[in-house]
């Protein structure tokens, strides 16, 4: 996929990366090629399925309010609304002071992730950091907890043994600390405790649901004879708005646009009637779980069938439309209808176009990039990928297919954004008072998908209106989570 990327750049809601978007490039090409005069959309499917996609502002209001709705009902009682906003027990954000040696564990999709950290305080900050990516065989995703956790434990062991011998020394009795990114809607009992509600993003490893991840992890740390605790538990889109908030004292959200999704954002305790001490002042950290949120969505036919037919139905339903693992299987399938009804490619129909998962969302991002006039590089990526000789109508109708899933899913995610926004500003009026206003997002999707960032800061300032909006800033924060992990450690450290 190629990188268009903007690591840890910033920029206010108005400014927009330097890309072009397709749709803007295709009403060029309206006027200046005669071949593209007949509309793409003469096909009854596409048709249909970008009606049923529609996003415009009354209808994204409505999400936005909707999920508002179900914000403040999930935070008067557990399971009050679709979104779990779950109390995170994270009420101190690093301050920067944080020092010595941590560690971090990140599980969360397809690759995890192992890191040491040196903090050096508020003038050293970070002083040396050591990183390793390690992808997860397909079968562990799908196994046991022991299986799972086996390996997690014997890669940080081989991980901890590249460490000098002495390099750094533990005191007596003391053990190394770790901030372990679980990136799963869980149920959280303490900072270091938590049990998993439900598996998301394809993993379905069995007899978990219901069980404390801290425990299984300290299980298997132990067992590969491992001096090593875990004293923060934290989900990544946390991880994200701790490790970010590091750097910048005003970041209050931390978005995850990548395989999944979600959103985390400082809460004022006085606006959480669910939690236990009521005279609480200060703020928490909620995760939002927006994932889970299932009103009013526009879900085509498509939608609904790979959602019948993914390993967790029924749930995760905004997730399905807005995230990465899905919106290339979506296109998938309105494809092969438009085969199979449309004569998109003639009387072919491409066996690959069967099989699940074959598109993937960054073939779509590739699709979208190509700027030629006659969509040179789709024919040959729909050449290489469906060994099919596509003509211009066939490959312009592919590109409006991608084009609708990602409008849809950035005009989605934008109207979330919105809705925690105002959350924010309805406790605090940090916006209206002329407050800096940070939201700091990571995620592939996000990195590496122009238009999708584009449609989603389109709609953020559609809906904030351009007075609230002038007052947010959108940061790409490449990678922060584990940092934020190893600092949320260092916060919580038992030493
Ligand atoms: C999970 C979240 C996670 C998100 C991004 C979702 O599927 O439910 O806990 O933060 O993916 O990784």
């Amino acid at each position: 996929m190629s990188l268009i990327s903007f690591a840890s750049a910033s920029s206010s809601v108005f400014i927009t990366p330097t890309v072009r978007s397709f749709t803007s490039r295709r009403s060029n090409y309206t006027v200046m090629s005669a071949v593209r005069s007949e509309s793409p959309s003469t096909c009854p499917v596409l048709t249909k399925f970008q009606r049923d996609c529609a996003t415009p502002k009354p209808f994204l209001r409505k999400v936005a309010d909707a999920i508002s709705d179900d914000m403040r009902a999930g935070l008067a009682v557990q399971g009050g609304g679709d979104l779990d906003m779950i109390l995170t027990f994270v009420d101190a954000l690093p301050s920067g002071k944080e020092e010595g040696l941590f560690y971090a564990l990140d599980l969360g999709g397809t690759n995890f992730r192992v890191r040491s950290v040196e903090l050096g305080g508020k003038e050293k900050r970070v002083v040396a950091a050591e990183s390793e990516q390690l992808s997860i065989p397909h079968e562990l995703m799908i196994g046991t907890s022991e299986q799972l956790f086996g390996f997690i434990a014997s890669k940080l062991a081989d991980f901890v043994a590249k460490e000098k011998p002495g390099q750094f020394p533990l005191e007596q009795g003391r053990k190394r600390e770790i901030g372990f990114t679980f990136s799963f809607p869980v149920y959280q009992t303490s900072i270091d405790s938590g049990t998993l509600i439900k598996w998301t993003k394809g993993f379905h490893v069995s007899g978990m649901e219901g069980k404390n991840v801290v425990a299984c992890l300290n299980e298997a740390m132990e067992a590969h004879g491992l001096d090593m605790r875990v004293s923060a538990l934290v989900n990544d889109g946390v991880g994200t708005l701790a490790g970010a908030r590091y750097w910048d004292e005003d970041v209050m959200v931390g978005v995850i646009l990548g395989t999944g999704t979600n959103a985390c954002y400082v809460e004022q305790k006085s606006a959480i009637p669910k939690l236990q001490n009521k005279s609480s002042s200060g703020t928490t950290v909620i995760n939002t779980e927006w994932g889970g949120f299932s009103k009013i969505l526009p879900r085509t036919i498509f939608d609904q069938e790979m959602d019948k037919e993914s390993l967790n139905p029924g749930e995760h339903l905004y997730e399905k439309m807005i995230s990465g693992m899905y919106l290339g299987e979506i296109v998938r399938r309105v494809l092969l209808q438009m085969c199979k009804t449309s004569d998109l490619f003639g009387q072919f129909v491409p066996v690959k176009l069967s099989s699940p998962f074959a598109l993937r969302t960054e073939d779509l991002c590739k699709m979208q990039e190509d700027n030629t006039d006659d969509l040179m590089s789709v024919g040959s990526f729909l050449y290489n990928f469906l060994e099919v000789e596509a003509n211009l109508k066939a490959r312009r109708r592919v590109v409006e297919v991608c084009d609708t899933v990602v409008k849809r899913g950035g005009r989605l995610a934008g109207a979330g954004i919105v809705a925690i926004l105002e959350k924010i500003e309805n406790e605090t009026k940090r916006m209206a008072s002329g407050q800096r206003t940070v939201v700091a997002i990571d995620g592939a999707l996000y990195e590496k998908y122009p238009q999708y960032r584009r449609y989603m800061q389109d709609s953020l300032v559609e809906l904030l209106g351009h007075d609230l909006a002038s007052h947010v800033v959108i940061k790409h924060t490449k990678d922060v989570s584990g940092l934020g992990a190893a600092l949320l450690a260092a916060t919580n450290s038992i030493y």
